[in-house]
């Protein structure tokens, strides 16, 4: 039977299947779902699930019973970032966009050291007839629906606008015109790019669309910046391409097999969430996406099946509390891994 292992203001930790605890979780109630499912392919035995399903097929099955749930319980604002295996990662984009729109396919490579790389140094490598996979990869979805030419249209924030818009009777051109937004070249181009998802108004832009909406009567109230504008806090020198260089957790006593790098973790939650927001975690094994957010402000509601791995995380996340700002590692800083591709497109194309 699920029960709560442990109960603070800001964090849950519940014990038991996750499938059967999210049937109790509200609608609509959770801002970031940070979760590290079993891979399937990897077969390891020490992780609990990840040799439970004879079939591809029925890991996908799994997965979209969580996906489900997973759309129900994200607020319109919210968004779901999903660790996985490159093996495994195209079925579950697909089918996972059945409910969510995917916005992002993350590269995680792990520059380790030698010694710590896996079996990268040891093994035979054209014996593999492949290349050797030295990345894992993190789906991200937000809201909204996918796959047919209107989708790019139904981004909540994109929706919400277009809809109050309409309410008011307004045309695109007359609310850019009475917002000030209204460009040289592009005439009332702001709003659409606003309703089409393409980028999003700033918090000034977005009061006074309320404004001009509200102003109408059409419109009561619209709803505050912060519940609808889904939050992407990618600042100054952060990293905010989509590969990312964490070294993984080096072995200690204690260690979960699959224990994920806090401050990989950290990037997420800070970009993704507001303080005080709801992360949640549904495989939450050494309670690492908990001990995360609650250092950043955020509260957590972390699950887990396994009782060691609960016991660790109910001590852990009673302890934890919100650092500041000052005593956080930086961020990662945007990579130089770019390179010219001068050479090659100047000798294709000269
Ligand atoms: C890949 S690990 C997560 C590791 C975690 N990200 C960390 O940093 O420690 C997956 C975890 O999901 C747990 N798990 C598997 N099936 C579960 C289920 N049905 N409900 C809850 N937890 C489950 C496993 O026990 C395992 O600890």
């Amino acid at each position: 039977m699920p029960s709560i292992a442990s109960m603070t203001e800001d964090s849950i930790v519940a014990h038991g299947d996750s499938l059967m605890l999210l049937e109790h979780m509200p609608d609509e109630s959770v801002s970031l779902i940070l979760t590290d499912p079993p891979y399937h392919s990897t077969k390891k035995d020490n992780i609990y699930g990840d040799k439970a399903f004879q079939e591809d097929e029925h890991f996908l099955e799994w997965m979209e019973a969580y996906a489900a749930h997973w759309k129900r319980i994200l607020r319109p604002n919210g968004t779901v970032y999903v660790y996985c295996s490159a093996q495994m990662s195209a079925r579950l984009e697909v089918m996972m966009s059945k409910y969510l729109r995917p916005i992002n396919h993350i590269t995680w490579t792990k520059p380790n050291e030698p010694g710590y790389d896996g079996w990268k140094g040891k093994m035979n490598k054209e014996a593999l007839r492949r290349w050797y996979p030295h990345s894992e990869r993190i789906l991200v979805f937000e809201q909204g629906s996918y796959g047919d030419m209107n989708a790019i249209r139904r981004s909540p924030l994109g929706q919400y606008l277009q809809d109050c818009r309409k309410k008011a009777d307004m045309s695109g051109h007359k609310l850019t015109e009475l917002i000030g937004a209204y460009g040289k070249v592009n005439h009332g181009g702001a709003v659409a790019n606003w309703e089409a998802g393409r980028n999003i108004p700033s918090r000034e832009q977005y009061a006074k669309i309320a404004e001009a909406i509200e102003a109408t009567g059409a419109v009561e109230k619209m709803l505050p910046y912060e519940d609808i504008v889904r939050p992407m806090d990618l600042h100054g020198g952060v990293e905010f391409t989509d590969v990312w260089d964490f070294p993984s957790v080096r072995p200690f006593k204690g260690k979960h097999p699959a224990e994920k790098p806090l401050d990989m973790l950290r990037h997420v939650i800070s970009a993704s969430s507001y303080p005080g927001d709801i992360v949640l975690d549904c495989f939450s094994g050494s309670g690492s996406t908990g001990v995360a957010a609650l250092q950043l402000g955020r509260r957590a509601i972390c699950m887990e099946i396994e009782d060691q791995w609960v016991a660790r995380m109910a001590k852990d996340l009673v302890q934890t509390q919100p650092l500041d700002e000052d005593a956080l590692p930086a961020r990662p800083a945007t990579s130089n891994r770019q390179r010219s591709n001068g050479l090659l497109t100047e000798s294709l194309f000269d």
